[in-house]
């Protein structure tokens, strides 16, 4: 287990990342100064359908202003700040990546966000808190890199307060196996652990959780990848872009990915899930 966290740390795992971030906003002409949560958008949402996908998870949510929210898996924080930003919650933001958190941090204080929005570098499956401490939990594509989907869910679950949701949106498997790979989540097979959306379900049920919202949205995944063609030559990649945070294959990522979603090798959900007002039972 230590030697699969560590092979999935040093995938999510860039150098000066903070720094050639301020470069592309000065490079594109913004006051880093003066910047807002759009111009960081190209970099800082790093899942599939990016700041569209966030919000709709945000009105799916229903989270207000005087919750206390968790991100796991939160990357750089872009959709933690959104959340914070749309709602006024407070949200607390949580990462493997020690480097993802220290540039979620630094990004955050540039925004003068740091009062509503905090991080911490952990793993999802040992978290650093009190049972029942959260009003809702979200997790935006994580869950790739989980192979004990059931530890992760169990402790998600347990920091939650009764009665209160987590959101999630995830990529499950499909009907077709093997991915193509290297993929915006692994560079092969040895960190990238996905079940299809049956199996899915029933481990956040089995983890004490009541499933109130499940949604597939495969097809709009398929058409945002839609246009991505296979990259040939030298890369051609934007001032910032989430390459920054994974590696510069990422025109062979996103086309696998693309390969993955028409193949039906890959699906995406979105679900609600509510850890119930009764005792759980036990694991
Ligand atoms: C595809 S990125 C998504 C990041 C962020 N949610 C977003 O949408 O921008 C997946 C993230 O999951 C994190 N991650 C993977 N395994 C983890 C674990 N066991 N605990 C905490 N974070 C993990 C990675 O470090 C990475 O930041």
């Amino acid at each position: 287990m230590i030697k699969d966290i560590k092979k999935i740390h040093s995938y999510y795992a860039p150098n000066d990342l903070y720094n050639k971030i301020i470069e592309g906003l000065d490079k594109l002409g913004k006051d880093s100064s003066n910047i807002t949560l759009d111009d960081l958008q190209p970099v800082d949402e790093f899942h599939i359908r990016g700041d569209t996908a966030t919000r709709e998870l945000i009105k799916l949510s229903g989270f207000t202003p005087e919750q206390h929210i968790l991100d796991v898996g939160c990357g750089i924080g872009g959709s933690t700040r959104r959340l914070a930003h749309e709602t006024g919650c407070r949200v607390t933001g949580i990462d493997l990546s020690d480097e993802y958190i220290d540039v979620a941090g630094r990004l955050t204080q540039l925004l003068n966000m740091h009062e509503r929005v905090g991080f911490h570098a952990c793993s999802a499956l040992e978290l650093p808190f009190d049972d029942n401490s959260f009003d809702g939990v979200w997790s935006i594509q994580m869950n790739m890199n989980v192979e004990d989907k059931l530890a992760w869910l169990s402790e998600t679950c347990r920091v939650l307060k009764p009665g209160c949701r987590a959101v999630l949106y995830e990529v499950c498997a499909h009907k077709n196996t093997p991915l193509h790979f290297p993929v915006p989540w692994a560079q092969d097979s040895s960190i990238s652990f996905l079940v299809p959306p049956e199996e899915f379900r029933d481990v956040i049920t089995s983890a004490g959780f009541d499933i109130t919202v499940w949604n597939d949205k495969t097809d709009l995944a398929q058409q945002a990848f839609a246009h991505v063609k296979e990259p040939v030559g030298e890369p051609n990649l934007p001032i910032l872009g989430v390459y920054m945070l994974v590696g510069d294959d990422i025109s062979t990522k996103a086309y696998n990915l693309r390969r993955n979603l028409d193949e039906e090798r890959v699906s995406l959900i979105e679900a609600v899930a509510v850890k119930p007002d009764r005792p759980l039972a036990p694991l």
